[in-house]
């Protein structure tokens, strides 16, 4: 095998999401705990505590104990090369989530067992299904009190759409948990808190061992005997090409915080993802094993070091191998270049990197060529790659700068953060950029604006609220959208191509200018967006 192969055929690359609270990132450090990436179990976190997250690294999500940017993680563990991309866990930047798991070939989706399905993850379930995206369900917290399993898992079912497939299963919960039962090895591994919370023992027994009564106690002993046999009549048969096509999700049970199941669960969730997963192109399907490099845009950050006042570019290597000193196409720039400062970015820390295969993801320096979904490839081969969609921004606000001097840095930032995506900017017709719309998906995300402006542009702004919900943009080119029949709460807008777009605050003002205006036709996205 060549070392391309080799090297391609090890990584794993996989975005971890979660509803707030579940468990996400205690799980992705004890994840890094074991690939060696970080030396203390804690360094990753705390909320509360001084230390903060390696994925938390944005000022405000410090404040707020929530995650509000996704980072990427790459660690070694057994012969494999890992992506881990951390996602936001809110639904106000689940947008951001999207596009991170748009660059992934599979997910991990942590439940916290007393409370099931949550909402945020409801939502992910459902983009992941939609994608075919392998998805593997991590359901934590077994050392509190938990829901019954099966409970659980035909929840998970009903939410994903999916049959699901229990890898292990849990012997009892909270005060009483006493480990699991590998249903692959056929046996059991028992779990001992010992010096409190954080530290367990684990002892692997098989089911026939005369020890295993005194070890989970008889009663629970016959439970799990009858759960074996409740499971094995039950539930699928294990299917990995229905894994890996998104149409079957193995589950595992464990405990992030003590530790207990994380590195079963890690061991086989290696064996049964996939490699570098195929993408679809303009020109067909991009092999990763391709020796022709190419990558897509799926993320962009402003000021990630403040002192740099840098923007970084991350893109995900879809085939091939990219080396420091190659010459790439920018695509969509028509422009031959060399890719400036390639580095690998966990959290804050960053390595500059010579080399780097199809599946991992590398960060760029980007003096503000790039925007989110643009191909990077060999000169040799252009193509592009399908684009990104970009939600429709459901909440609205008019800003502007409190001190007029400041114009530029004020035009500087929210077109920067725009360029991410984490905005939209809209005009009114004949209005110049002193005083804009803003749209975001979630509420939250005017919040980050605000501080982003005032901690990276040094601008402070004044936001008014509006009350549209509905934006639509006017697909034809043949009328002049300023002599609509719009009612009076409905605003006409343009977006920084200058297409015409509507707010509304209802559907049935969308119905009212439809009906008013014969021929007129609206559409929810911006086609020229979507590729
Ligand atoms: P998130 O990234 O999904 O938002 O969740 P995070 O890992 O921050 O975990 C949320 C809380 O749940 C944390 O407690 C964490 O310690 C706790 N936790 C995570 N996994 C387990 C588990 O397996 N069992 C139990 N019992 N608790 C778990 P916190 O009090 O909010 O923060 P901290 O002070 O403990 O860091």
């Amino acid at each position: 095998m060549t070392d391309l192969k080799k090297e391609i055929g090890r990584r794993r690359t996989f975005a971890i999401i979660s509803h707030p609270d579940a468990g996400k990132t205690t799980l992705t450090e004890k994840l890094l705990l074991y690939g060696g990436a970080i030396a203390q179990a804690g360094a990753v976190k705390g909320k509360k505590s001084a230390r903060h997250a390696v994925s938390d690294w944005m000022e405000i999500e410090k404040q707020r104990g929530i995650s509000v940017t996704s980072s990427v993680m790459q660690f070694q563990y057994d012969g494999y090369c890992i992506n881990i991309l951390d996602t936001p866990g809110h639904q106000d930047f689940s947008e951001d989530t999207y596009r991170t798991l748009m660059a992934a070939d599979s997910a991990v989706m942590v439940i916290d067992a007393s409370k099931g399905v949550e909402n945020q993850t409801r939502k992910l379930f459902k983009v992941c299904a939609m994608r075919h995206i392998p998805i593997f369900t991590f359901i934590n917290k077994m050392d509190r009190e938990s829901r019954d399993p099966f409970d659980l898992l035909e929840e998970i079912e009903n939410e994903l759409g999916m049959p699901t497939y229990p890898v292990n299963w849990p012997i009892s919960s909270g005060k009483d948990f006493r480990g699991v039962y590998d249903r692959q090895k056929k046996h059991i591994i028992s779990f001992e808190a010992t010096g409190g919370q954080r530290q367990v023992a684990a002892t692997e027994v098989g089911l026939d061992d005369p020890a295993l009564g005194d070890l989970i106690g008889d009663e629970n002993r016959s439970r799990i005997l009858e759960d074996i046999e409740l499971l094995d009549g039950a539930s699928e048969d294990f299917d990995l090409a229905a894994v890996h096509s998104g149409r079957l999700s193995p589950v595992f049970f464990g405990s992030a915080l003590t530790n207990f199941g994380v590195e079963p669960f890690l061991a086989n969730f290696l064996k049964m993802t996939t490699p570098p997963l195929a993408r679809m192109s303009d020109s067909g399907i991009v092999d990763p094993f391709d020796e022709k490099f190419s990558a897509f845009v799926f993320k962009i950050q402003a000021n990630m070091n403040k002192a740099h006042r840098d923007r970084i570019t991350f893109m995900r290597v879809c085939s091939g191998k990219f080396d420091k000193e190659m010459e790439v196409l920018h695509v969509q720039g028509d422009k031959k270049m060399r890719l400036s400062q390639p580095q690998q970015i966990m959290a804050q820390e960053r390595e500059i990197i010579s080399e780097a295969y199809a599946g991992d993801i590398i960060g760029v320096f980007d003096p503000g060529i790039f925007s989110i979904g643009d191909t990077v490839c060999a000169p040799s081969a252009k193509f592009c790659f399908e684009g990104i969609p970009t939600f429709a921004p459901e909440h609205f606000r008019r800003v502007r700068q409190k001190d007029t001097l400041k114009r530029k840095q004020f035009v500087k930032g929210i077109s920067q953060i725009a360029q991410e995506g984490a905005i939209q900017i809209f005009q009114e017709p004949d209005t110049g950029m002193e005083e804009v719309l803003i749209g975001v998906v979630g509420v939250l995300q005017f919040d980050v604006f605000e501080y982003r402006m005032k901690n990276e542009y040094n601008v402070d702004i004044v936001k008014e609220g509006l009350p549209y919900s509905y934006i639509r943009w006017i697909d034809n080119k043949d009328i002049d959208p300023k002599k609509l029949k719009i009612s009076s709460d409905t605003k006409l807008v343009q977006d920084l191509k200058g297409n015409y777009l509507l707010l509304f605050t209802s559907e049935w003002n969308i119905r009212w200018a439809l009906e008013r205006n014969e021929g007129l036709s609206l559409t929810e996205f911006n086609k020229g967006e979507l590729q």
